[in-house]
């Protein structure tokens, strides 16, 4: 392994991530977009769950590939191709680490967590489903969970089915266990629903799927951010999340597999990295994880991520997710004083996540004026049609969390929305 990849940035000591070291300021620092300016304004990034900002460790480690140890992987008998596999493997360890994984052979790398879907709803229906068998969604999905089973649908006649929320956003157990019958063949739903801030309750979900030994694919895109995610402990049989929400770079996702499930799947894209041997007349595959990486895989993006699971590690999720917690009481209190706005989403469990509308603005409207304040916040559907037209909505504006958010960014976007209010009221 090349020390200069791995180890450019001194790390806490073992035992060093306590209280002590969730300084926000300090975090803060080490993230250099976050001194920049917007329309005059200092940024106050609030769009962490559309995609989180980078750390310098993230961005170095990144630079430390192409200045230092760059070349393609598992092809070369030279000493940079060696490297640099060394690196990107490496990555795959640290992803197996941050899941508890049992193996990194049970770690697939993806273009990105849509990816990850497309290639289950392929090659996991292709090797355990039969027309007219059934995948349970839930209506918290965004279009990545939704859309690549409407593809399957159409290709190999499955069903789709989709368990219910209440009008507050609460997944709803009891509806959803009512829901798994003799044909559904995996359960796909999200950890944390990213327009609105729900925790599904995925242990019990997967207790209540696993009576039935039916399998749970969970969406971890929203949770990997801000809480631990342990696989072995949910028991989950696979696992999605994307490098870029979680302080890595784009280009790289994640879909975790229980080894005996992936061994039974086929190919989803055939090209050069995935095959033991190729002859016109027979090719066969290598297993997985590399039967699912067809191609140049995203090397420095992998090594981002893994400086990425290195830096929230460091910190520990545990304390991410009370400092995220803390301000997002704070900022349900500051924004429910607002004149004529209205939180959408308060579910029992919730992660950072805020979405809101308010009377007579359209949330657009909202985004482009409190955009002039230096205030980043998304605004439409959020990649989740179905669920806004579920709570009868087109569209709200949608405030998330990070680890570096403070109060005076939650201060700053209720100043702005008392000057919205004021336009529209
Ligand atoms: N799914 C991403 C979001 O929630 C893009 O903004």
């Amino acid at each position: 392994m090349n020390d200069a990849i791995t180890s450019a940035r001194t790390r806490p000591a073992a035992g060093d991530n306590s209280a002590r070291a969730f300084d926000v300021e300090r975090i803060r620092a080490d993230f250099p977009i976050l001194r920049q300016r917007v329309h005059g304004q200092p940024l106050v990034y609030l769009d962490s769950a559309a995609s989180a900002q980078k750390p310098r460790p993230v961005i170095e480690a990144m630079d430390r590939v192409y200045e230092s140890a760059y070349a393609n992987v598992h092809r070369g008998v030279h000493y940079m191709s060696q490297v640099a596999t060394d690196a990107f493997e490496a990555g795959r360890e640290k992803v197996a680490r941050f899941l508890n994984a049992a193996s990194s052979d049970e770690i697939v790398f993806t273009r990105n967590a849509t990816e990850a879907f497309n290639l289950m709803a392929s090659s996991f229906t292709r090797a355990f489903l039969k027309p007219g068998d059934e995948v349970l969604i839930s209506a918290l999905e965004h279009h990545a969970n939704i859309v690549p089973w409407q593809l399957a649908r159409e290709q190999f006649g499955i069903v789709l089915k989709v368990a219910p929320i209440d009008d507050d956003g609460n997944f709803l157990l009891d509806e959803f266990e009512a829901r798994l019958g003799a044909r559904t063949r995996l359960v796909s739903l999200t950890h944390v629903s990213n327009a609105l801030g729900t925790i599904v309750p995925v242990a019990e979900v997967v207790r209540r799927a696993h009576a039935r030994d039916i399998p749970v694919l969970v969406d971890g895109c929203q949770a990997t951010p801000h809480m631990a995610v342990d696989v072995r402990a949910l028991d989950v049989d696979f696992y999605v999340f994307t490098g870029h929400k979680v302080y890595g770079p784009t280009g790289v996702g994640v879909l975790y597999g229980r080894r005996e499930l992936l061994a039974e799947m086929p190919p989803y894209q055939g090209g050069g990295e995935m095959i033991a041997s190729v002859s016109y007349e027979k090719t066969t595959f290598k297993a997985p994880p590399h039967r699912f990486e067809a191609g140049t895989p995203p090397i420095a993006e992998v090594v981002g991520l893994g400086a990425a699971i290195d830096y929230v590690s460091d910190i520990g999720l545990e304390h991410i997710a009370a400092h995220e917690a803390g301000l997002r009481a704070y900022a349900e209190e500051r924004l429910s004083a607002v004149p004529g706005l209205h939180i959408v989403g308060r579910a029992r469990d919730k992660a950072g996540i805020i979405s809101f509308v308010m009377d007579n603005a359209h949330p657009h409207d909202i985004g482009t004026i409190i955009d002039r304040a230096g205030v980043a916040v998304r605004t439409g559907h959020h990649c989740a049609e179905p669920l806004m037209h579920r709570l009868g909505l087109t569209a709200t504006a949608r405030a998330s969390l990070g680890l570096y958010n403070t109060r005076g960014d939650i201060d700053a976007l209720a100043r702005a929305l008392h000057a919205v209010a004021e336009i529209f009221g």
